[in-house]
């Protein structure tokens, strides 16, 4: 009969030598939470799709955004749903626009939670589309403008951080150069770099409202088929001077994860987004997966592959799972 000499198992056997020999982390600190804010007064409404997520006016995103620097958690980052959309997203880059309001409302009220900011069109376009629509498709360059003076009216609305999501060429290098030109040099661009076209967004288009009235979102969204791709993307990034790189979605993209995290050494960020939050969330609901040990796995699995930080929804339970809270 055969003994094996080295027993793996020898390093399994209790939570002490589990805990000594753990190769990855999930902390608190690698965390951030998104979250919608609505126009009006008085909006507190679940979405459907996202249990435990809400679109809400502005003086419930300030309680929420207590609680989440209560845990620990360092930072969230905003959507808007507006009053008005039109066909130009004008209420992305007005000084009263919600987002503009939400920013000045947190930083009032919980001033060291750092608010990064999502920046696109869609939310704020009548037609759903990440840019300004020319001949029937989005208008690279033109696009560029809004949304440099966006992130402009975020940071002067004080804004941590800028997250543009939009996919527009050259849009990180437009940011940065608005952002310097008024003295917003050090504020941080963090650029979804690697962003695919993507059925895992579906439950955010419910909660943001952002549904592309005609066509999708492929002419400028990256094709899931596509890896060195993503290189080139990121590579891009780099030379316009992004502060982090991002690869969205995350769980059907781990191996993007790992492939940017050894060519680049930016921090990356993986944004576990909407879509792979519902199926669990219905999963669990269903008894059909235990939430808690799901929940923790998929995070660890974003931070194996090579995440530094993690954009999910599952931010504040996380955090209580990781503090025994
Ligand atoms: C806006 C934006 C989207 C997400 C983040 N920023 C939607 C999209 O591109 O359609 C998706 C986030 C999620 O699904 O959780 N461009
Ligand atoms: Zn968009």
């Amino acid at each position: 009969m055969f003994f094996p000499e080295y027993r793996a198992r020898r390093l399994r056997r209790n939570d002490n030598i589990r805990r000594m020999v753990r190769e990855t982390h999930l902390r608190v600190d690698d965390l951030i939470y998104p979250m919608f804010s609505a126009f009006g007064t008085g909006i507190k409404k679940e979405i459907p799709s996202m249990p435990g997520i809400y679109q809400q006016s502005i003086e419930h995103i300030v309680a929420e955004a207590k609680e989440v620097y209560e845990l620990g958690i360092p930072a969230v980052i905003l959507f808007g749903i507006p009053e008005i959309k039109d066909a130009l997203g004008q209420d992305a880059y007005s000084e009263t626009g919600i987002i503009q309001e939400t920013i000045r409302a947190i930083k009032k009220e919980v001033p060291k939670l750092t608010v990064i900011t999502d920046v696109c069109m869609c939310e704020y376009t009548d037609h759903g589309h990440c840019g300004v629509i020319k001949d029937g498709d989005v208008d690279n360059d033109e696009t560029l403008q809004l949304l440099a003076a966006e992130a402009l009216s975020h940071a002067r609305a004080g804004a941590d951080i800028i997250a543009p999501s939009d996919m527009m060429d050259g849009r990180v290098a437009a940011i940065r150069e608005i952002l310097d030109a008024n003295g917003f040099e050090q504020i941080p661009i963090m650029s979804y770099a690697v962003k695919y076209a993507s059925a895992y967004y579906g439950p955010f288009r419910d909660a943001a409202d952002s549904t592309p009235q005609f066509g999708d979102r492929r002419s400028y969204q990256m094709d899931p088929a596509n890896r060195r791709e993503a290189i080139r993307e990121a590579a891009l990034d780099v030379q316009e001077c992004a502060d982090f790189l991002m690869v969205k979605p995350a769980l059907a993209y781990l191996d993007i994860l790992r492939d940017i995290k050894d060519r680049f050494d930016l921090p990356l960020v993986a944004y576990n987004v909407s879509g792979e939050y519902s199926m669990i969330k219905a999963a669990a609901a269903n008894g059909w997966v235990d939430n808690d040990r799901i929940v923790m796995e998929t995070l660890i699995g974003m931070k194996r592959a090579g995440a530094d930080i993690i954009i999910t929804y599952h931010a504040k339970e996380a955090a209580r799972l990781l503090l025994g809270r």
